[in-house]
C-alpha cells in the first residue's frame, strides 16, 4: 500500500502534459495542448490537455480527467498501479506500507500458480506445433476450422495428447512442485493423471495477459462426452471475474468504445482473426456483476450477440438487468438461424459480419418490448406480466433521463399510458431505495460507494450545427426575444475588458496570467463571438500567446487598428458599465463595480461565468431543437444522446449559475 502522504506527493509532482505526452503526440495551441484522442478514432484533434488545471478532456468522445484517470483508462491500470507508474516517472521512491504475512503468502502462491500454468501453456504449444501427432491431429483441426497460425499463437492454443500423465511427468522433470500442479487442476488430486487428455487446448488469460486457466475441446463429435472442459476455480481463476478474450480485446474495446459479447471461445478467436477485435466471451454462462464491471471499466456500450433459439434468448434477457444497473447501454443482435459468430464470420467474412450486426442490433429494452408484442397478441394477462417485466428492467436504469426516454417509447409501442408506466417504475425504484437504505442501516459505517464529485472539466465545445429546418426549433417566449437579440455582446465586451485591463496580471493560484487563463477557458468559443470586433481582439490576443508573446494595455492603446485602440481607450477610461437590463435578464448581482482593479481575480471569474452562461444557454437552445427533431423522427439513439448532452448542459449551466449567484430561468 502507498501511504496517503506519498500519494499526495506523487499527485503534486504530476504534470498532465508529461504523462499524456508519453502516449499522444501533442502540440501547443494557446495555453493548451491538443492532439488526436487516443480513446476514439479521429482525424482532426479534439483531445485537449490543459496544463493550468492539470487535466485532459476530449471534446469528441467526452473522456476527461487527471493524469491518474488517463493512465487508468489508457493503460488499463488500477489506481495503485497508476500511482506507481507516476512515482517512477517522477523519480519518487515509494515507501510501501508493510504487507501482512498473509498477503505476502497469497501473492507468492498466485505467482507460483502462474508459473505452473505458463509451463503448461508451453507444453501444450509444443505438443501442437512440434510433434507429428499434434500437427496432423490438432493443428489440422484448428486449420480446418479456419484459424491461421498467427491467431493460434496469439490466443495460446495448444494440444493435450491422449496420454495418461504426460504433463505430470514433464512438469516433474522440469522441477515443478506437484502440489502446485494439483492446485491448478492440471492433474488429478493423486497426481497420477493429467486432467486434459485428447483435447485441443485454449489458454484463458487474465486481464494482464497471464494464463489463469485452460479449456480443452474434444475433437470428436460424440455427444456423450463433454465438448469443453475447463480448469477448476483457483486463487488465480475466479470464473465470474474473467471474460474470455478480454486481454486481447481491451485495447480495441476502448478504441471503438464498444464491447461485443459472444458465448464461445471460438467466436472470440474467429472474430478477432477477421479484424473484429473488441470481442469477449462469457463462456456459455450468464453474465456476472464482476464481468460487467470489467466491461464497464473500458466502455459503456455493450453489444450482445446471441445465437441461441428464441426461448434461450428470452431466458438470457432476464440476466441482463444487471447490465442496466451498471448503466451500460445494451444492444442485442440475434444471428441468423444455425449460425454463431464463429460460423458466420468464417462463412461470410468480417465485413459481412459487421454489416449484419450494424443492421440488426437493437436496443435491449426495445428488443424486449417488441418480443413481448409478438408474444402476447390478444392475451391481456400475459401482456400485463410482460409489461411488469419491462418496467422492472427500466427501473434498473440509474439515469433518469434515459428512463424517461424508454418509458415514452415503450408506452407508444405497448399502447400503455405513459403515466401508468412512470408510476409503476417509480414504485419499483422507491422499493429498491428503501431496501438499500435498510441494508445500509444494518451495516453502520459502511463505506459509501457513490462516485465522487464531477471533475472540474473544461466547457463543452460548441455543438455541431442545429438541424437546418427552423421549424424544429423550440418556440422561445416572446419576452425573451428582445434582450437576446443583442446577442452576447455585453459578456463579450466584458471579456475584452479583462484582456485589455488585466491581461498581463498574474493569477497567484494558477501561476499564469489573466489573459492566459481567460483565453484557455473560452478557447472553444473564440470563433463564436457575436460582435466581430470583440472576436477579432480575442483572437489576436490568442495568437500572440500562441507565439509566446505578451501584451499589456499599451499594446491596445497604441494598436495600428483604430477600432482596437478606440475600444481600448473606451474600456480603460470610462467606468465599466453593465447592460442596463442586465439585472433583469440574469438577476446577476453587480458586486464588483467598485475598484475592480483591486479585485481582478474575482472580477475575471465572474466575467467568465457570465460569458459561459450565455454560450451554454445558446447550446441548450440548439440542443433542445435537436431533441425535438429526434423525438419527431422516433430516433431513440439520437434522443438519448441529445438528452445526455442536455443533462450535462443543464448541470453545467446550473453549476455556473450557482457560482455566479444567478437564477436560471428554465424554459
Ligand atoms: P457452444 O456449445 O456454443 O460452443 O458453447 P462453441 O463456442 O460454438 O464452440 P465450437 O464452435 O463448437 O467449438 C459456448 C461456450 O460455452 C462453454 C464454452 O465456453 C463454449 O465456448 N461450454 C460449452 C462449456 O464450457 N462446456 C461445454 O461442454 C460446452
Ligand atoms: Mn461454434
Amino acid at each position: 500500500m502507498i501511504p496517503p502522504k506519498q500519494v499526495q506527493e506523487i499527485l503534486d509532482a504530476v504534470r498532465i502534459e508529461d504523462v499524456v505526452g508519453e502516449f499522444v503526440n501533442l502540440r501547443r495551441r494557446g495555453v493548451n495542448l491538443i492532439g488526436l484522442c487516443p480513446f476514439h478514432g479521429e482525424r482532426t484533434p479534439s483531445f485537449n490537455v490543459n496544463p493550468a488545471r492539470n487535466i485532459f478532456k476530449c471534446f469528441g468522445c467526452g473522456k476527461g480527467g487527471d493524469a491518474v484517470t488517463f493512465l487508468r483508462e489508457h493503460e488499463n491500470l488500477t489506481y495503485p498501479e497508476a500511482l506507481r507508474w507516476l512515482a517512477k516517472r517522477y523519480n519518487i521512491e515509494i515507501q510501501e506500507v508493510e504487507r501482512t504475512p498473509e498477503q505476502v503468502a497469497e501473492q507468492q502462491l498466485a505467482d507460483s500458480l502462474y508459473i505452473v500454468n505458463d509451463f503448461a501453456l508451453r507444453h501444450f504449444q509444443e505438443q501442437l506445433f512440434d510433434t507429428d501427432e499434434g500437427q496432423s491431429v490438432a493443428l489440422a483441426y484448428f486449420k480446418q476450422r479456419g484459424l491461421r497460425e498467427e491467431t493460434i499463437r496469439a490466443f495460446g492454443l495448444g494440444y493435450a495428447p491422449d496420454q495418461r500423465d504426460l504433463l505430470v511427468r514433464r512438469a516433474k522433470a522440469a522441477g515443478h512442485n506437484l502440489d502446485l500442479l494439483k492446485k491448478t487442476g492440471l492433474c488429478s488430486q493423486d497426481g497420477a493423471r493429467d486432467f486434459f487428455r485428447g483435447r485441443v487446448m485454449f489458454a484463458i488469460h487474465n486481464l494482464s495477459g497471464k494464463v489463469a486457466a485452460f479449456a480443452g475441446r474434444t475433437m470428436s463429435s460424440d455427444k456423450t462426452i463433454p465438448k469443453y472442459i475447463n480448469s477448476p476455480e483457483t486463487e488465480i481463476y475466479v470464473k465470474n471475474k474473467i471474460l474470455y478474450g478480454a486481454y486481447q480485446a481491451k485495447k480495441a474495446i476502448r478504441q471503438y468504445d464498444e464491447c461485443l459479447l459472444t458465448e464461445g471461445y471460438m467466436d472470440v478467436i474467429s472474430l478477432h482473426q477477421a479484424g473484429i477485435e473488441n470481442v469477449v466471451a462469457s463462456s456459455g454462462t450468464s453474465l456476472t456483476e464482476g464481468q460487467l464491471q470489467l466491461i464497464k471499466r473500458n466502455t459503456n456500450n455493450l453489444k450482445i450477440l446471441y445465437d441461441g433459439d428464441p426461448a434461450g434468448v428470452k431466458a438470457a434477457l432476464r440476466g441482463l438487468d444487471l447490465a442496466l444497473e451498471q448503466d451500460l447501454n445494451v444492444k442485442i443482435c440475434l444471428l441468423p438461424d444455425g449460425h454463431d459468430p464463429d460460423s458466420y464470420v468464417q462463412q461470410f467474412g468480417g465485413e459481412a459480419f459487421q454489416t449484419f450486426v450494424a443492421g440488426n442490433a437493437k436496443d435491449f429494452i426495445l428488443f424486449k418490448t417488441q418480443l413481448l408484442i409478438g408474444e402476447t397478441k390478444g392475451d391481456p394477462v400475459k401482456k400485463a406480466g410482460w409489461v411488469k417485466d419491462i418496467v422492472a428492467s427500466i427501473a434498473k436504469i440509474p439515469d433518469p433521463i434515459k428512463r424517461s426516454v424508454y418509458l415514452k417509447e415503450c408506452s407508444a409501442l405497448l399502447e400503455v399510458d405513459e403515466k401508468t408506466l412512470h408510476n409503476e417504475t417509480n414504485k419499483l425504484i422507491t422499493t429498491t431505495i428503501k431496501k438499500r437504505e435498510e441494508k445500509a442501516a444494518r451495516q453502520p459505517g459502511a463505506a459509501s460507494d457513490s462516485p465522487g464529485p464531477f471533475p472540474d472539466y473544461d466547457w463543452p465545445t460548441e455543438l455541431p450545427p442545429a438541424p437546418a429546418d427552423a421549424d424544429g426549433a423550440p418556440e422561445a417566449p416572446a419576452a425573451r426575444e428582445k434582450p437576446m437579440s443583442r446577442g452576447d455582446e455585453f459578456q463579450e465586451r466584458d471579456i475584452i475588458r479583462l484582456l485589455v485591463q488585466f491581461g498581463n496580471q498574474l493569477l497567484e493560484k494558477e501561476g499564469i496570467t489573466v489573459a492566459e487563463y481567460v483565453l484557455a477557458d473560452i478557447e472553444e468559443s473564440l470563433g463564436n463571438f457575436d460582435n466581430p470586433l470583440y472576436g477579432n481582439i480575442a483572437s489576436e490576443c490568442h495568437a500572440l500567446l500562441v507565439e509566446g508573446k505578451t501584451f499589456d494595455q499599451n499594446h491596445f492603446l497604441h494598436h495600428e487598428q483604430k477600432d482596437f485602440s478606440d475600444l481600448a481607450i473606451d474600456l480603460l477610461t470610462s467606468p465599466f458599465e453593465m447592460s442596463p437590463n442586465w439585472e433583469d435578464m440574469w438577476h446577476y448581482p453587480l458586486q464588483n463595480q467598485q475598484a475592480p482593479e483591486l479585485n481582478f481575480d474575482l472580477d475575471m471569474r465572474q466575467a467568465l461565468d457570465r460569458f459561459k452562461l450565455r454560450k451554454i444557454q445558446k447550446m441548450c437552445d440548439v440542443n433542445l431543437a435537436r431533441i425535438k427533431t429526434a423525438s419527431d423522427d422516433g430516433d431513440v439513439d439520437a434522443m438519448l444522446r441529445y438528452m445526455k448532452i442536455q443533462q450535462k448542459l443543464n448541470e453545467t449551466r446550473n453549476e455556473v449559475a450557482k457560482r455566479a449567484g444567478t437564477v436560471v430561468l428554465v424554459k
